[in-house]
């Protein structure tokens, strides 16, 4: 029961978007329900929030949580492994990869995770990723669920390509595919672009959706039914990265937080990274162009810099928390993006400048919702290899020099 042509007339008018009509009548009878279907689906409120995005990012007070640093982590690592590899054998953790986004700084056409990072052979992303996984399911002697978020944009050259590739040895009754959200994309006045004559401009609505739409696919009834109580959220871009790390999980559990976050120590006071802080006495992230002068030359009692831990997007979340939150609105971020649109001629623009925004919701907003989180020091050359770009920084070619470093054949 798709929306009527009147309904969607009300609708946009209500958010001044009349003019995604305009070529209405130019449209076969599919055509136009499936406009109608889109306006009906398309969230419209969060749009005139570009008006005044001064107003978004107002932080309250920041100030410094300690992280679990690496010495006390050696000293503990044989009891949090224990305590990890017992939850895992329990079947209490679960993995989501986050691979949603468009990735479109590497500038490839495909899914992030079917970016080749070999040179004498092939090694794509997803297969680096399912390796880390491996070793943890042969540690514990376990499988793990692993749940893979894409995109209207990517999801069936995803699954296309995992089934192809057998899941890279992972067993596929232990791979579950769900597709996040959508959000309209608008020029710098708010209003929606049209990508053809009969659909909305969209894009993923950022990787704070995850749990949202993992609910809403249905997974999230799996999850309890298999009685997993941490889930394990990861990107897709870092190729070193442990998932379900052992350690990791029995400390956040030894240590009785409900959030687990993974960061490595800035290599620079400037560096871009977000940091873990106190906002309002709970666990936050200030990101890297919030950080104040002040803020970024603070000192502990130690005489160390107090925000100095940067967040890498691995976070251990448990999941009573994460339902008890679910319905709490995140914060949107608007970010300014090159979106491909129709001119007034109904000609395809792809644009070289950015020229309008793409609303997102970002996991990292969901740790404010969490009541106690443990900052978990790793070791940046060991675990951190982000590919972002083609080349320079957080690229192909840095990642490539990391996995060798870390005996990874290319
Ligand atoms: P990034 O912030 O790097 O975004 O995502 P991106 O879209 O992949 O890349 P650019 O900015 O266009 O170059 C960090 C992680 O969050 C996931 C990405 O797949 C990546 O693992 N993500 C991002 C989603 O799953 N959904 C989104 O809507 C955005």
């Amino acid at each position: 029961m798709g929306m009527t042509l009147e309904q969607a007339k009300e609708k946009l008018e209500k958010y001044g978007q009349q003019h995604v009509l305009k070529y209405y009548e130019e449209l076969s009878e599919a055509e136009k329900q499936a406009l109608l279907d889109q306006i009906e689906a398309t969230d419209m409120s969060i749009l005139e929030a570009c008006l005044h995005k001064e107003d978004l990012a107002q932080k309250g007070v920041i100030s410094p949580l300690a992280a679990m640093q690496i010495p006390e982590i050696e000293a503990n690592r044989e009891s949090f492994t224990e305590t990890g590899l017992e939850a895992i054998r329990a079947g209490k953790v679960g993995a989501v990869l986050l691979a949603g986004g468009m990735g479109t700084r590497l500038g490839s056409d495909g899914p992030k995770g079917v970016y080749n990072v070999g040179l004498t052979r092939k090694l794509y992303i997803f297969e680096c990723l399912i390796n880390n996984l491996m070793d943890v399911v042969k540690q514990a002697d376990a499988w793990i669920h692993l749940f893979v978020m894409t995109s209207d944009k990517n999801h069936d050259a995803t699954v296309t390509f995992m089934k192809e590739k057998n899941y890279f040895g992972y067993r596929e009754e232990y791979v579950h595919f769900f597709e996040q959200e959508m959000a309209a994309a608008t020029d710098y006045n708010g209003k929606i672009y049209l990508e053809e004559k009969g659909r909305l401009s969209t894009s993923p609505n950022g990787n704070g959706g995850w749990f949202i739409s993992l609910k809403n696919s249905g997974l999230l009834d799996l999850v309890h039914r298999e009685g997993i109580e941490w889930l394990n959220v990861f990107a897709v871009d870092n190729v070193l990265q442990r998932i379900a790390d052992p350690c990791f999980v029995g400390a956040t559990i030894q240590k009785n937080c409900v959030v687990g976050a993974k960061v490595v120590k800035k290599n620079a006071p400037d560096e871009k990274v977000g940091v873990m802080c106190l906002e309002d006495g709970k666990p936050s992230i200030v990101e890297y162009y919030e950080l104040t002068d002040e803020l970024m030359n603070a000192k502990d009692e130690n005489g160390d810099p107090a925000y100095y831990f940067g967040v890498i997007l691995n976070y251990l979340f448990k999941v009573a928390d994460l339902e008890r939150t679910v319905e709490n609105k995140l914060q949107l971020h608007i970010v300014e993006k090159k979106i491909p649109y129709l001119d007034e001629n109904g000609n395809l623009v792809k644009p070289q400048q950015p020229n309008g925004y793409k609303f997102e919701n970002l996991v990292l907003d969901m740790i404010h919702e969490m009541d106690s989180c443990l900052p978990f020091e790793v070791v940046r050359e060991k675990e951190f290899a982000p590919i972002k770009n083609a080349t320079g920084v957080d690229s192909v070619e840095s990642a490539r020099e990391l996995l060798k470093r870390n005996g990874v054949e290319l």
